[in-house]
Formats: structure tokens, C-alpha cells, sequence
């Protein structure tokens, strides 16, 4: 079973990830999970931090010479802005200072305070801060680089920021670098260039947006998932992984809320023959059917809140006093969806990852290889292709 936890507040002296269950001789590359990191840093609209903080990443364990020995691989991220915070954060005594009264609407703060029994948010906001996604980045980063290994590519771009929406198509994976080049990674340019002001307009006015993403997994095989029990449904495992990301509040799986206003003559994939080969002329269930992926590209689709927290805040009540008063300010993004696209990759990555690795097995990269191929042949043998 591959599984990972993470460790680590934002502003603590590092992030941990541990992965656990990956085959032995998998290529981990320093540069390479360093190059993720700052993709997730990277995207127009967000705060100050993003240019500050660098990720100072070491691997503990788990790899020796470059690849993965099969045993669980441990990471630290360090956080390059720790001696600023070494007073406040401090494991050990210290003075905490500037205690978090005032919690945001549309944060954890308020939740955690009560359900912690803590007058301080910070004892919160540290660990629910999507500061915690770079640790997932790390996990994902590596079920990428099994994924690779099996044929599948995985690419992410954004479809609307704000009311500002992109004409778009399904991005191949040789778009990857253009995406990434765009300030808000959207293949749309005259869009792109309106979510840019869009943003500039939100900062000025001290409001903040959200948007909408989509990841496409690409040359997923047929049969990834299962139909036989709730937890082994590959669009509820999907849609689960993207939900956990801080502010996501809906997923869809292909043409997801569309289909549902459309007769059903017209919201499915015929199945038919072309040149002696098996396949479908459209994908509106994006590459899932019955909780297993069907072949196509795998299409999942994610809405991201407005960040809450505003320059301009929004009406509270202080924890101490019990007095009406205005949120905590904290340094803060005013637009993170192009971000959220790289780690929705990452929680993608990861359940592609865990499942292929459960139909696939394989202690070492090879025996997986093999696994994979020697399957992918019998589906071609039966469908032509
Ligand atoms: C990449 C990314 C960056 C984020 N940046 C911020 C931020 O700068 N400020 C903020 O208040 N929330 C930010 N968020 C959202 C909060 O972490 C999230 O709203 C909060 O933890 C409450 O969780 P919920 O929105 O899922 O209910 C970000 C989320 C993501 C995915």
C-alpha cells in the first residue's frame, strides 16, 4: 500500500513527508522534486511569501545513490524564514507573542479555537495553512515519477479565475511547459491576460478570488480502481485527494454538473470501432466509468474559494474580549488557483499512484514494469489496439 503523512507548521523549522510503499530503484532526483516545489510556489496573485521562501530540501532516508531502496522515504523541507519565527514557534519554552484573537471567517481559526480549547489561532492557522501542501508536493512528486514509469502523464491548467472564464480544450502533456510559462497557467491568452487584471484589480481593491482547475491524467490504462466497493471507486478516491486541498469546495469528475441538465442520449461516450480498434469519439464521464478508469484522459475539476483572508477584513469577534472586531491580517495570497493546479497534480498523482501500485505491485521498478506492460498488451489484444 503506498501511503504518506506529512509533519511540519508553516512557519515552523521544516515540513516532513514520509512515502511509504514505493517499489525499490525509483529515480529520485534532488533537482527534480526542487523544480516542483517551485511550481507550487509560482503563479500570479500570490503574497509576499512566495518570493521569500526558498525550499531547502534533504532526503533522511529511503534513498541510497539516487534511487528508492524500497524502505519509507523521509524528506525535510526547511523553512528558509525560521529565525524570524524561532521566538513564537519554538518547540521548546518561548514567548508566544502577538497572540491570534481574531479569527477569519471562511479559515480554520474559529473551529480550532473551540475545538482545541486554545484562545491563540496560531495554534491553528500553522497547520491548517496550505503551507502544508509543499510537504504533499513531495509524495506527489514521487507517485509522478512511478506514474512516468507506467506511461502516464499528468499535466493541470486553470479554467477560470474570478468571473473571468477560458476558452480551453483538454491540455496534451506536451503543453506542460507552456502552461507553466503562463503567469496564471492558462492556455487561453486573452484570458490569461484578463485573470492577470482581474488580480491586480482584486489587490487594489484589498478583496481576493478564486477559480476553477483541472488536472488531466493522461495514458492511464483501463481497469485502474474498482467497482465493488465504495472505498475502491477510483472517482471517490479522485475526488476525496482534491478536496483535501485547502479551499477546494467542489470537484467534478469529466463533465460532472453539465451532464447532470443533459438527456442521456447526449451525456454518454458511444462505444465504437474504428480501424479494427475499440474507442469512444467523445470523453464526458472523463476516463472513469463504474469507480474504474475507462482508457480515456482522466478529467478531474476543482473549485477554489476566494482566499480568507483580507487585506480589507471581514467582521469578527475577538476571542478575549468577546467584542465585535475586524479578522486577523496575515500575510496573504490574493489569488492561489494557479498553485492549487499544481497541487491538485500532486493529490491526482498520488491516487493514480497508490492504485496502479495495487493492480501492479512489484517490490522493485522492474517487476512493476513488467506487470505493466504484460497487461497493457492483453487490453490491446482484446480492444485492437
Ligand atoms: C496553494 C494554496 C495557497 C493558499 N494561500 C492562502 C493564503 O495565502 N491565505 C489564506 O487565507 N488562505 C490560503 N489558502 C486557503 C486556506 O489554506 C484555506 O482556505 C483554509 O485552510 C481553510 O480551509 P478550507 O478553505 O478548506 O475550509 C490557500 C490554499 C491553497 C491551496
Amino acid at each position: 500500500m503506498l501511503r504518506f503523512l506529512t509533519a511540519g507548521e508553516s512557519h515552523g523549522p521544516a515540513l516532513v513527508t514520509i512515502v511509504e510503499g514505493l517499489p525499490k530503484g525509483l529515480d529520485v532526483d534532488v533537482s527534480g522534486l526542487g523544480a516542483e516545489l517551485t511550481r507550487r510556489r509560482h503563479g500570479y496573485g500570490r503574497g509576499k511569501r512566495m518570493s521569500i521562501e526558498q525550499d531547502e530540501i534533504e532526503i533522511l532516508g529511503g534513498v541510497r545513490h539516487g534511487k528508492t531502496l524500497g524502505s519509507p522515504v523521509a524528506v525535510l523541507i526547511r523553512n528558509t524564514e525560521w529565525p524570524r519565527w524561532r521566538e513564537i514557534m519554538s518547540p521548546g519554552p518561548g514567548a508566544a507573542g502577538n497572540e491570534v484573537t481574531r479569527p477569519r471567517p471562511g479559515h480554520a481559526d474559529l473551529a480550532g479555537m473551540l475545538k482545541y480549547d486554545t484562545d491563540d489561532a496560531r495554534d491553528i492557522l500553522e497547520r491548517a495553512s496550505a503551507r502544508e501542501t509543499a510537504a504533499r508536493t513531495v509524495a506527489g512528486y514521487m507517485a509522478k515519477t512511478l506514474l512516468a514509469r507506467s506511461g502516464i502523464r499528468i499535466v493541470s491548467h486553470v479554467i477560470s479565475i474570478g468571473d473571468i472564464v477560458a476558452k480551453t480544450s483538454v491540455p496534451e502533456p506536451g503543453e506542460a511547459d507552456k502552461i507553466d510559462a503562463d503567469p496564471v497557467r492558462c492556455l487561453d491568452p486573452q484570458a490569461s491576460g484578463e485573470m492577470v487584471e482581474a488580480i491586480d484589480r482584486a489587490a487594489e481593491a484589498k478583496d481576493t478570488l478564486g477559480g476553477v482547475f483541472e488536472v488531466v491524467a493522461h495514458s492511464v490504462p483501463v481497469g485502474i480502481g474498482s467497482h465493488v466497493q465504495y472505498d475502491r471507486r477510483l472517482d471517490n478516491l479522485l475526488a476525496g485527494a482534491v478536496m483535501s486541498i485547502p479551499a477546494i469546495k467542489g470537484v467534478e469528475i469529466g463533465d460532472g454538473f453539465e451532464i447532470a441538465a443533459t438527456p442521456g442520449s447526449a451525456a454518454h461516450d458511444e462505444i465504437v470501432r474504428v480501424d479494427g480498434t475499440i474507442s469512444r469519439e467523445t470523453n464526458r464521464a472523463g476516463g472513469v466509468e463504474g469507480g474504474m478508469s475507462n482508457g480515456q484522459p482522466i478529467r478531474v475539476r476543482a473549485a477554489m474559494k476566494p482566499i480568507s483572508t483580507l487585506m480589507q477584513p471581514l467582521r469578527t469577534v475577538d476571542m478575549t474580549t468577546g467584542r465585535a472586531d475586524q479578522a486577523v491580517r496575515e500575510r496573504s495570497d490574493v489569488c492561489a488557483v494557479p498553485a492549487a493546479a499544481v497541487v491538485g497534480e500532486q493529490m491526482v498523482a498520488f491516487v493514480l499512484a497508490a492504485e496502479v501500485l495495487r493492480k501492479f505491485g512489484g517490490d522493485s521498478i522492474a517487476d512493476f514494469e513488467t506487470a505493466v506492460v504484460a497487461y497493457r498488451q492483453r487490453v490491446a489484444d482484446r480492444t485492437g489496439g
